[in-house]
């Protein structure tokens, strides 16, 4: 009887709280079982995703998709039964034309680039396949000890983030990609500004392999960001070179240059202080004329960046306001082709690498952006669900279940970090090694030889088409001497200008 009469009176409790609370008028109206509506909304991510989603819907990956790399970082065989669950009469639906001589499998280790062009003495031989930018700060310690470790362990790069080089990045030794924002965490004097001496020390370490200097991030173009005081712990704030007990703070745009020249200027500098390592810029695509002002300022400098990563609307992040991330931006395809024109069309293509980030987690992926004109492919969250993670979509939070995206020491444990190291080396091997054997299957022995005649859409119930009779591709050098027939490309062209945005 001493059960039901305590739980009865717990009721009561909480039904006359709910009635006279003021903040909910559910609870108000339908005091205890009101509580079921906000017990539904707190499981239903989970409920969703274990239960309801479809294998192929994207949220923002499907089931399929995280499955993949699951399956890919324990090394466990990707084959599936029975035929393609895809429904290939969809419009949409993407292929690559296979060849009736196909080719040997080529060894994945040899598919690597070489970035770094005539103004870098240091060029760097890099994967084209490679752990893309995310921070000490959104993600935990022992993720970014895996991520390295695995990068290490596999021969491929791994980018800081705008958080900079932390210890965590250093323990293991794999290739960095030093991320430079408007922050400059790392090599930043007190105001906040691009201190030259900590960038040459910094950058000076054998194992930062390139510089990325960061414009804009698909998931958040033109916004900064802000590390509450209350999240800069000690770690964090001799990483980012900040103060602690203050907000950390990311403005929207750098302040180390404010023109397309003083863009290249910035570029040459961070090449000499760094002694000659690739140097290039990662960015959405917002305004045409503006990445056109750009290649325009290459051209009457006669500076080009070594390289420049291509990041979509759809990309990634560990918190951005809604607005941002689901309406601003140019998706990272459209971004790509873009900026892949534009130095076709000024003739420059051949004197910069093009990265490209945004959604990749399986060798379909990486060839897709190959054949619209990248030279490799960078991944933020499929190495991350290498690590484990469930897509639980709280990284914003520090409750991340699975430690990946927290400064919660305890959070953190989840992670072994041999063990996880191993899972992301055999995250991109085995992709790889998928992408050699499809490439195989086509006739093609690199990476570099794939074109957009090999990437072919539905774009209707009746017919197909290759990417290049779907898209505009510019000839070398036709923005330069009047020939290109463009209407866009002409008008945005026009109006560009090297000396500001
Ligand atoms: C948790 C998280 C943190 C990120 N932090 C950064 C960052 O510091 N700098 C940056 O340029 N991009 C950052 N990104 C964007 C990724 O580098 C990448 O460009 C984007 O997510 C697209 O790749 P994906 O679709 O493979 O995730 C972050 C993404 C995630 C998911
Ligand atoms: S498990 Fe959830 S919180 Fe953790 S990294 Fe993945 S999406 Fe973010």
């Amino acid at each position: 009887m001493l059960v039901p009469a305590i739980v009865a009176v717990l009721l009561t409790l909480v039904g006359l709280r709910d009635l006279w609370q003021p903040l909910h008028s559910i609870q108000r109206n339908y005091p205890i079982i009101g509580h079921i509506r906000w017990f539904a909304e707190l499981v239903r991510p989970e409920l969703r995703q274990y239960l309801i989603e479809a294998d192929e819907e994207a949220a923002p990956f499907s089931r399929a998709q995280r499955s993949l790399v699951y399956q890919r970082a324990k090394g466990l065989a990707g084959e599936h039964p029975f035929g393609t669950l895809l429904d290939v009469y969809r419009r949409g639906y993407e292929f690559i034309g296979h060849s009736t001589c196909p080719v040997p499998a080529a060894d994945p280790e040899t598919f690597r680039i070489k970035i770094g062009g005539e103004q870098c003495s240091k060029p760097y031989s890099a994967s084209v396949f490679n752990i893309s930018a995310m921070s000490f700060g959104s993600l935990s310690a022992n993720a970014i000890r895996a991520l390295n470790k695995g990068a290490k362990l596999g021969n491929f790069s791994h980018d800081t983030g705008e958080g900079s080089i932390s210890p965590y990045h250093r323990e293991h030794g794999g290739d960095i990609v030093w991320e430079v924002a408007s922050g400059y965490f790392g090599c930043r004097d007190a105001e906040g500004r691009f201190d030259p001496d900590k960038f040459r020390i910094q950058a000076a370490a054998e194992q930062v392999r390139m510089i990325e200097i960061k414009l804009s991030q698909g998931a958040k173009p033109g916004h900064g960001g802000i590390l509450p005081a209350a999240k800069v712990t000690q770690e964090i704030a001799e990483t980012r070179g900040v103060p602690m007990g203050q907000d950390c703070i990311s403005p929207p745009r750098h302040s180390a240059f404010s023109t397309p020249l003083e863009l290249m200027a910035f570029i040459t500098q961070l090449r000499t202080l760094s002694g000659g390592k690739p140097v290039g810029f990662k960015l959405c695509i917002g305004h045409p004329w503006e990445f056109m002002a750009i290649v325009k300022a290459m051209l009457a400098s006669g500076v080009y960046p070594d390289f420049i990563v291509v990041d979509g609307a759809e990309g990634g992040t560990g918190a951005a306001p809604v607005e941002f991330s689901d309406h601003i931006g140019v998706p990272m395809r459209e971004g790509l082709l873009f900026v892949h024109n534009v130095l076709t069309g000024a003739g420059i293509r051949d004197r910069i690498r093009l990265g490209a980030a945004g959604r990749i987690v399986s060798a379909f992926d990486i060839a897709s952006v190959l054949a619209i004109g990248a030279d490799w492919a960078n991944a933020a969250r499929g190495f991350m669900f290498a690590l484990g993670c469930v897509q639980s979509l709280s990284c914003n939070t520090n409750r991340c279940p699975t430690g990946v995206a927290t400064q919660d020491a305890v959070r953190q444990r989840a992670i072994d970090v041999p063990d996880k190291a191993e899972r992301v080396r055999l995250f991109h091997a085995n992709t790889l090694r998928a992408l050699s054997d499809m490439l195989a299957a086509a006739g093609i022995a690199h990476p570099s030889d794939v074109g957009p005649h090999h990437l072919v859409r539905r774009v209707s119930a009746t017919e197909v088409k290759q990417f290049s009779q779907l898209h505009t591709f510019l000839e070398p050098g036709v923005l330069l001497d009047g020939r290109c027939e463009d209407g866009f490309y002409n008008r945005n062209w026009e109006l560009a200008r090297a000396e500001a945005f």
